[in-house]
């Protein structure tokens, strides 16, 4: 292993509130030393970092990584290689796959693949009930033992409320987070994009706002009742937003997160039947999107999550009804989140807090460590060039799921380098 030290670049740490000309050195996979003069004395390997900025690595709350049982659309390997790339060194991996993540052995076996395959860190996230069935609790505990960071089952919403309320009692007693797909099945049924004109003009049945909050506000409701930790994905809706702010207020254990998608594009992006648009939840408007940054911006959304969902070219490659829902994100995360930054909606280091220190604290059981460039926490960081344009080459994707709505289209901002655990697992060829 190397000891790094990086010099002349903009180091962005949200959760030591540095924003600033610091260089940083790396020795032994640990931070070891900040500063703007003369590090300690050591053997490094030295990178300039000028014009660049200089982060603690990514974490990401929602990757689909498919494996075990959908390795034709992603493995540990390429999922975490595809998250290298996209700067993240954190990954928290949804358990919708075949079999489902709802025991002890799958979660073993998650871990297992991960030690062996994945290079950054992986953290499984278990099942809320057996098979994502909801019918019965699937084993919580047990998957607590054996290292889950919350339970979720996401891709399908948790259609009981009895169920519901009684997972999230097994949760607060557990101290983990309910993760939770909020979808009220019943209004999203046959749903395949945002119910509004641009379905209509397409022909396509709409899936209202009002699935995802009727589900938001059923949730409030347990989280109350039982004092569980609620997290909440993919928020897309301007009511969304509405209903978290005025839970929060009243000091839940919620928070949330938004997906670079819906912070960056519209509905009108399904308006040639591009599959690769197709997501849930869907696209929405220009005015969910104001509602949230503005979520992002006085703290009513927690984290920026990718929700990568990656998908074969046979998968998309169909009539729009019958594909399946999902955008393959973490390579263009950074790029697509850099938009936001550039027309001046939001400033660069909030982003970094959305994508650091905010879903740290999400995670929280002593996982703050991996959201932060303090002296002693893992060297976890990445170099990125807020400048640098660049074409999004689906072909090029670490990820088998070249499913991106934005193939083809130029983004401004790139990772430039990702270090994990001390060890550089992407580089760039740039100079
Ligand atoms: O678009 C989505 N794709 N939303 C989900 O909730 C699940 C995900 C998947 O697993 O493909």
């Amino acid at each position: 292993m190397k000891n790094f030290l990086i010099k002349g670049g903009r180091l962005v740490d949200p959760a030591q509130g540095i924003d600033g000309k610091f260089d940083i050195a790396m020795a032994d996979g640990k931070v070891s030393w900040i500063g703007a003069g003369e590090p300690p004395k050591n053997d490094y390997t030295v990178i300039d970092a000028t014009n660049l900025t200089v982060t603690p690595g990514f974490i990401d709350l929602h990757t689909h990584l498919r494996q075990p049982g959908f390795e034709e659309k992603e493995t540990i390997s390429t999922g975490t290689a595809a998250a290298a790339r996209g700067g993240f060194t954190t990954i928290c991996s949804m358990p919708n796959t075949n079999p489902a993540v709802d025991n002890r052995a799958t979660v073993d076996y998650v871990k297992c693949v991960a030690s062996r395959e994945a290079v950054v860190r992986v953290l499984p996230i278990g099942c809320i009930s057996k098979g994502r069935r909801g019918e019965t609790l699937a084993e919580l505990g047990e998957m607590a033992g054996a290292g889950v960071i919350g339970f979720s089952d996401d891709g399908s919403p948790v259609p009981g409320a009895r169920l519901m309320k009684q997972a999230m009692e097994y949760a607060a007693g557990l101290n983990l987070p309910i993760i939770d797909h909020c979808e009220e099945p019943s209004l999203a049924e046959g749903g395949q994009i945002n119910e509004g004109i641009v379905a209509t003009r397409l022909g396509l049945a709409g899936i209202p706002n009002a699935a995802e909050e009727t589900m938001i506000a059923r949730d409030i409701a347990l989280a109350k009742l039982t004092g569980a930790r609620l997290h909440l994905c993919h928020i897309s809706s301007k009511g969304s937003i509405d209903l978290i702010r005025a839970a929060k207020t009243g000091g839940l254990k919620l928070t949330a997160e938004v997906t670079p998608h819906h912070l960056t594009l519209t509905e009108e992006r399904c308006l040639g039947y591009d599959t690769n648009a197709k997501v849930n939840p869907p696209l929405r408007t220009y005015a969910d999107i104001e509602a949230l940054i503005g979520a992002l911006l006085d703290g009513t959304i927690d984290a920026i999550a990718t929700d990568h969902a990656p998908h074969t070219e046979n998968d998309k490659c169909c009539e729009f009804a019958l594909a399946p829902f999902g955008i393959s994100g973490l390579e263009t995360a950074f790029g697509s989140l850099m938009k936001l930054v550039h027309s001046g909606k939001m400033p660069l280091p909030l982003i970094v807090e959305k994508l650091t220190a905010g879903p740290a604290r999400v995670l929280g059981n002593g996982f703050e460590t991996a959201g932060s460039l303090k002296v002693g926490n893992p060297a976890d960081l990445v170099i990125s060039d807020p400048a640098a344009e660049w074409i999004v080459e689906t072909a090029k994707f670490a990820s088998k799921g070249k499913n991106s709505p934005l193939a083809g289209e130029k983004l401004k901002g790139k990772v430039i380098v990702t270090i994990y655990n001390g060890n550089i697992v992407h580089e760039e060829d740039i100079r």
